[in-house]
C-alpha cells in the first residue's frame, strides 16, 4: 500500500492495527505484547471500565475546531497522548523505539523509553528531540543507577518515570505457552514461527536478535543470557521509600512514580518530593486482582490532584479513551500496546499511522461531545458524563 492516507482507509482504528500485527508477528512476540497476567481479568477490566464512561453531548456550539495541545511540567505538547515505556521492544519489531521516537518528535508528544528496551538512551535521544521521558526500573547497584540516570540526562531525556509496580515477577502464562524464553532462544519452534512470518523475520535478520542494549555495558560479557540473569538479580524487589527518595535527590528534573493505584501511596510519593504519579495497573500485566486503573484515577485525583501531576495509562485504545481519562482528571495520558501494535502492523510508518488515528478520533469525539480543548475536557463535571 502506497501511502499513509491510503492505509488509513483500510486500517482506520487501533483494532485494525492489532489484527494486522497479530498476523505479522511470530506468536511468541504477539502473545508477549498482548497478554495480561494469569487469566487476563485485569486486562479485560481496563477495557470494560473505560467503555462504561459515557458523555452527555452539548450541541448548538457552531463549528468546533478542537485544540489538542496541553502543557505538563511546564512543557507544551501538541498532542495530549504519549508512548508508555515498553521493554523487550525489539522482539515485536526491530527499531520500534526509534520509529516511535521519530513520530513523537514529529508530532510533538512524549515518548517514554524503557530502561529494558532494546535501544539505548543515546540512540533514541538522537531522534526524540525534546520529547524524551526515561523510565527506570530500580537497579540494586547505586553506581549503575546513577550511571543510567546520567546517560538518560546526557541524551536529552528530561522527565524521569520510576516504575513501582513490579515488586515481584507476574504470571506470563500466554508468552510461556507460546515458547518465550529469557533470553529469547532460537528453538525449532521459534524458527517455524519465523518462517510463517517472513516480514518480521527479514526485518529482524537485518537488525539482529533483540538485546537489552542499555544494560549491556553493566554485565560482564554483554550476552543476552548474562543480561537476563543480571536483570533478575539486579532489578527485583529493590524499591522502597528510602530508595525512591534517593532517586528523587539524584534527578533534577520532573519525576513521576508509575504504577500507583493506592491513594495512600500517592500521598507518600508527594511527601518524598515526586512531581507526579502515573495511575496504571501496568496494562493488567502484574496483578490479575487489580481494579481497573481508570477506576482508581478519580480517587487519586481527589486525594492529591491539586498538589501534583497525575498521568494515566492502561487500556487506552481510542481517542475517546484519551478523552475519558482527561474527563476523570488526568493531566496526561499514555498508551503502550496501541503504539507497539501499530509498528508491528506497518513497520516504519506505524508510529505516524497510530498518531493520525488517535488525533482524528479525538478531534471528532471532542466536537461531538461539545468541548474545544483539553482544559474544557478537564473542566467537565457530573452533569457532562456518567458511568453506565
Ligand atoms: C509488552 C509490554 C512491555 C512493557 N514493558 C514495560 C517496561 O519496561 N516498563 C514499564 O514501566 N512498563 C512497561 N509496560 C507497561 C506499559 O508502560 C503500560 O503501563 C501499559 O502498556 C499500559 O497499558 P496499555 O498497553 O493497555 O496501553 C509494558 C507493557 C507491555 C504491553
Amino acid at each position: 500500500m502506497s501511502n499513509l492516507s491510503e492505509r488509513l482507509k483500510h486500517y482506520p482504528a487501533v483494532v485494525d492495527l492489532q489484527k494486522r500485527a497479530k498476523k505479522r508477528l511470530p506468536r511468541v512476540a504477539w502473545e508477549y505484547l498482548d497478554m495480561g497476567t494469569d487469566n487476563d481479568v485485569a486486562l479485560d477490566l481496563n477495557r470494560e471500565a473505560l467503555n462504561k464512561i459515557k458523555f452527555m453531548p452539548k450541541f448548538m456550539l457552531g463549528n468546533i475546531q478542537p485544540d489538542l495541545s496541553t502543557t505538563v511540567f511546564g512543557r507544551e505538547y501538541k498532542l495530549p497522548f504519549g508512548v508508555a515505556p515498553v521493554g523487550l521492544t525489539g522482539l515485536m519489531w526491530p527499531r520500534v523505539e526509534l520509529i516511535l521516537a521519530q513520530s513523537a518528535a514529529k508530532y510533538q508528544y512524549p515518548y517514554t523509553l524503557s530502561m529494558v528496551a532494546t535501544q539505548t538512551p543515546e540512540a533514541v535521544g538522537a531522534v526524540v528531540g525534546d520529547m524524551g521521558w526515561f523510565q527506570l526500573y530500580p537497579p540494586r547497584s547505586p553506581l549503575m543507577r546513577s550511571d543510567i540516570l546520567q546517560r538518560a540526562k546526557d541524551s536529552g531525556f528530561h522527565t524521569l518515570v520510576v516504575t513501582a509496580d513490579i515488586p515481584a515477577p507476574s504470571g506470563r502464562q500466554r508468552s510461556v505457552r507460546a515458547g518465550l524464553t529469557m533470553p529469547p532462544k532460537i528453538t525449532p519452534r521459534f524458527v517455524w514461527q519465523g518462517m510463517i512470518n517472513p516480514a518480521w523475520t527479514i526485518a529482524t535478520l537485518r537488525e539482529g536478535l533483540p538485546s537489552l542494549r542499555t544494560l549491556e555495558k553493566y554485565s560482564a560479557n554483554g550476552s543476552m543470557k548474562e543480561i537476563s540473569d543480571f536483570v533478575a538479580k539486579e532489578l527485583g524487589g529493590t524499591l522502597d521509600w528510602t530508595y525512591l527518595k534517593e532517586v528523587r535527590d539524584l534527578w533534577d528534573g520532573p519525576m513521576v512514580v508509575k504504577g500507583i493505584m493506592h491513594p495512600s501511596d500517592a500521598v507518600k510519593c508527594l511527601e518524598i518530593g515526586a512531581d507526579g504519579v502515573q495511575v496504571s495497573n501496568h496494562g493488567g500485566r502484574q496483578l490479575d486482582g487489580a481494579p481497573a486503573a481508570i477506576d482508581m484515577l478519580p480517587i487519586i485525583v481527589n486525594e492529591v490532584g491539586d498538589k501534583m501531576t497525575i498521568t494515566f495509562d492502561s487500556g487506552i485504545r481510542t481517542g475517546l479513551d484519551v478523552i475519558r481519562a482527561y474527563a476523570l482528571g488526568a493531566d496526561f495520558v499514555f498508551a503502550g500496546r496501541a503504539f507497539i501494535s501499530a509498528v508491528g502492523a506497518f513497520g516504519e510508518s506505524g508510529g505516524d499511522h497510530v498518531t493520525e488515528i488517535l488525533k482524528t478520533e479525538m478531534r471528532n469525539d471532542m466536537a461531538n461531545i461539545g468541548v474545544a480543548s483539553i482544559e474544557e475536557i478537564k473542566a467537565m463535571r457530573e452533569n457532562d458524563f456518567f458511568f453506565e
